[in-house]
């Protein structure tokens, strides 16, 4: 069902993202929001780790990406850092960490980079960024772009609903991703988009597209961890459920809960005994703990 994963332990950087399209090798890459997340992703061979924002919806419970505030994403950027040894470290800028001036942009980028060890930033959005992309790139920030569906638009495009279906929205799709890569991003993700437009719009490029929900002809494809892995409520359709942890996470904590009931929890190999005499010396002298409790209330 799967290929292996790729032998070398070389860490991956926005090179090798170009270095992989070039070769028509497609680029792995999946969410991740915590530090076991990110150690095991790493050791599965993915080549890029996106700490996205749908942290919000996936850990923090919140029903959209809008509420997640760049302590969140700092946070839960450093946790993925420190357990990531190869894969490219992603992080998503939430809404309006960007969108209000560029020098705050600029500076919320940078401390994805210098505080929290991400390797790069992504953010939503075409023609309209491209100048701020253009500027985080000359400050040595690598950018992600990410069209098509863009969640943090949410309320613009009433749902979350597949996008560029009509010639005109291909078009100015097709067009938002030349500005982007014009403007030195290293890569696009294209959000539920017809597969057909994916694919022509990624010939059309140098740098890779990186797809979720826009078919077979992008350069990579990312998906959300809790996606593949059956730990969310809902089931995209894009998304394949790899395995049924939620399921198994639910058995086993009610499997706990009945051995603490049923008083089988914890056994014998679970704990240690005292050494001999020790509670009979203990019996003897419990008033000096009383005491010792009865005058630390009196002072
Ligand atoms: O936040 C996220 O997980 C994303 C992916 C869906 C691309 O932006």
């Amino acid at each position: 069902m799967s290929a292996a994963a790729p032998e070398t332990a070389a860490p991956v950087t926005t090179a090798t993202f170009r270095a992989k399209k070039a070769a028509a090798e497609p680029i792995v890459m999946i969410t991740a929001y915590d530090t076991p997340g990110a150690r095991l992703v790493d050791a599965a061979g993915v080549d890029s780790i996106l700490v996205g924002d749908s942290v919000g919806m996936t850990v923090l419970g919140y029903p959209t990406t809008l509420p997640v505030t760049m302590e969140d994403m700092l946070h839960h950027t450093a946790a993925v850092a420190r357990g990531a040894s190869r894969a490219l470290v992603v992080a998503d800028m939430p809404f309006m960490s960007y969108q209000v001036t560029a020098e705050e942009a600029l500076r919320n980028a940078g401390r994805f980079l210098a505080e929290a060890g991400a390797h790069a930033v992504k953010l939503e959005g075409g023609r309209v960024v491209a100048p701020l992309v253009r500027r985080m790139v000359d400050a040595g920030i690598p950018v992600m772009g990410h069209v098509g569906l863009t969640p943090q638009s949410l309320h613009v495009f009433g749902g979350y609903r597949v996008q560029a279906r009509e010639s005109e929205g291909a078009l100015a799709l097709l067009t938002d991703c030349l500005a982007l890569e014009r403007a030195g991003a290293f890569a696009i993700v294209l959000e539920l988009v017809p597969a057909e437009v994916a694919e022509f719009v990624s010939a059309q490029l140098a740098i890779p597209t990186i797809g979720i929900g826009a078919g077979p002809g992008c350069d990579g494809q990312v998906q959300v961890y809790h996606d593949l892995l059956g730990m969310g409520d809902f089931a995209p359709k894009h998304a394949t459920r790899y395995a049924e942890l939620g399921e198994a996470i639910r058995a086993a904590v009610a499997s706990y809960a009945a051995d603490v009931r049923s008083r089988t929890a914890p056994a014998e190999r679970h704990f240690t005994h005292a050494e001999e005499g020790v509670i009979e010396e203990l019996r003897a002298s419990a008033s000096l703990a009383r005491a010792a409790v009865t005058g630390l209330e009196e002072e």
